[in-house]
């Protein structure tokens, strides 16, 4: 009895430990100043779901870099809920100097949205 309740336990932390280290569709990494310089958060959000940018970094700083994970597609849109044309599009390794090299200015960012890459 003891030793079955053991493995259990032994195979749940195995399991927590692989979901830490693996990368999760949703997951994003914002830096407020370009080439991935702080202030930085790293995010996860809900798939489908729209995101405020003022809500990314305190203070709803300026975002300079965006970094979708290897898992990730978000896009981008100037209107603060996600409706009207969408701007701009996200994947890794992202874009960190606010999308001046790729012509792809979004200092005007309003709102994201992101889903999982491979669906
Ligand atoms: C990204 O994912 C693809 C498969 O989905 C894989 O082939 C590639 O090596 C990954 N790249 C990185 C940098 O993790
Ligand atoms: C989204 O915002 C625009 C203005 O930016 C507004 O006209 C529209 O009604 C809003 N839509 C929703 C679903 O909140
Ligand atoms: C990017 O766009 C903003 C306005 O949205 C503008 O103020 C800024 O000058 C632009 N930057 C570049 C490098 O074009």
């Amino acid at each position: 009895m003891q030793a079955k309740f053991l493995s259990a336990l032994i195979l749940v932390s195995a399991s927590l430990v692989s979901a830490g280290t693996q990368e999760v569709p949703g997951e994003v990494y914002f830096c407020g100043k370009n080439n991935w310089v702080a202030p930085c958060k790293d995010l996860i959000f809900e798939l489908g779901r729209c995101q405020k940018a003022a809500t990314f970094l305190d203070g709803g700083a300026q975002i300079a870099s965006i970094g979708p994970n290897n898992h990730t597609v978000c896009i981008g849109y100037k209107s603060a809920n996600c409706s009207g044309s969408a701007s701009w599009g996200f994947t890794f390794p992202g874009d960190a100097d606010g999308g001046v090299a790729s012509g792809t200015n979004f200092t005007a960012l309003q709102s994201l949205v992101c889903y999982d890459k491979s669906l």
